[in-house]
């Protein structure tokens, strides 16, 4: 059996991350291993239709291994990640007794993961806690690089902490259950680090017989793009942890997604797919500025595409765009920050991209 460890080496806060088939099965043997004491008490923080999934296996393997763990369920849907889920959290935490010896587990996707490393960062003034990433998006991105936030109505992941997870274990088996939509979605974010860092993976992505293996869930080439895709973000990670400089990078691609998701409403495109066609934007960009060649432009929009993945920008009005990059204060002075990409594996950060030059695409 294939099992995979990657080190996010951040001094003190340095932790592996685990890539099993199977590995929910064995968490309490993970625990151990990591040094967990059974005498603490974990609370798991997941949602109904995790829990319903994955909660009961996990909850058996831990009491099997002697832990004393209960799971408690929050509401679904990015509307729900907010300070209220957060506060029912900490009523949780104080009815099970979370102390300052006590674990957080977050089972789930990206809402579950990032709330409750927020719960954790924050409760008893931090206490440690895992992430079990159960979706394709979260393995590959959120649950590695200790991102932690609420929304605010004011706007996305406003209230947050950087605070590192004491350990990531994933198991791509739950993959299985997930949508395809969202599988599909979770692709964009693994594309990204092709384009972002790694020639190698774009090129196995491109290939016909992986894509095939990839969009059939075959083990062997799931484990292989999660674990490049994290090699990637923990080698970044590592580097900036707190994004002061080249961490910025991560979000190619995100800052057009981002006007997207908002204008057209979350739910309307999930995240992997606005960032697709933020991508393509990116794309076309830094081709005009003849940073880019057409040839790999084209192999870029090809392979979002061929992942079943959208590169057509929606009809949003130019003003909407420039209220929602306003209010983001990305703009300033009429030029944008943008991540751009000069080569296959390698994008650079460009302050200098004028209003002109990115509103086009839009209405
Ligand atoms: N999702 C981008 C980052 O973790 O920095």
């Amino acid at each position: 059996m294939n099992k995979n460890k990657i080190l996010v080496p951040l001094s003190d806060n340095s932790y592996e991350v685990t890539i099993k088939q199977g590995l929910i099965n064995s968490i309490g043997e993970e625990l151990t291993q990591i040094g967990i004491n059974k005498d603490r008490k974990i609370l798991i923080i997941s949602n109904k239709e995790i829990s319903k999934l994955f909660g009961k296996k996990l909850l058996n393997n831990l009491k099997k291994y002697n832990f004393n763990a209960e799971i408690f369920n929050i509401k679904a849907g990015e509307s729900n990640k907010n300070l209220a889920s957060l506060s029912e959290i900490f009523n949780a935490a104080f009815e099970v007794g979370l102390d300052r010896n006590s674990l957080m587990i977050a089972l789930g996707g990206g809402i579950v993961g990032d709330v409750t490393g927020f719960a954790a960062a924050t409760w008893l003034r931090g206490i440690e806690y895992i992430q079990i990433p159960t979706t394709l998006l979260s393995m590959v991105d959120s649950s590695v690089g200790g991102k932690t936030a609420v929304n605010h109505p004011k706007g996305k992941n406003l209230i947050g902490a950087f605070y590192q997870p004491k350990a990531v274990f994933i198991d791509p088996e739950t993959l299985i259950t997930l949508p395809t939509r969202e599988f599909k979605a979770g692709m964009a974010e693994v594309i990204k680090y092709g384009v972002i860092k790694d020639k190698s993976l774009f090129e196995y992505l491109e290939n016909k017989n992986n894509r095939d293996k990839i969009l059939n869930l075959e083990n062997e080439s799931l484990i292989k793009i999660i674990n490049k895709s994290i090699k990637t973000k923990a080698c970044i990670v590592s580097e900036d942890e707190k994004e002061n400089g080249i961490r910025a990078i991560l979000n190619y691609g995100h800052s057009f997604g981002h006007v997207i998701e908002n204008l057209c409403g979350y739910g309307e495109y999930l995240h992997g797919e606005a960032i697709s066609i933020g991508m393509k934007i990116a794309g076309d960009i830094a081709t005009e500025k003849n940073l880019w060649s057409k040839e790999h432009s084209s192999r870029q929009d090809h392979l979002i595409e061929s992942y079943g993945l959208p590169t057509q920008t929606p009809k949003i009005k130019k003003n909407e765009v420039m209220k929602i990059l306003m209010g983001d204060k990305k703009v300033r002075n009429g030029k944008m920050r943008f991540i751009l990409p000069i080569e296959l594996g390698e994008v650079d950060i460009f302050n200098d991209i004028n209003e002109t030059q990115f509103l086009k695409y839009f209405d």
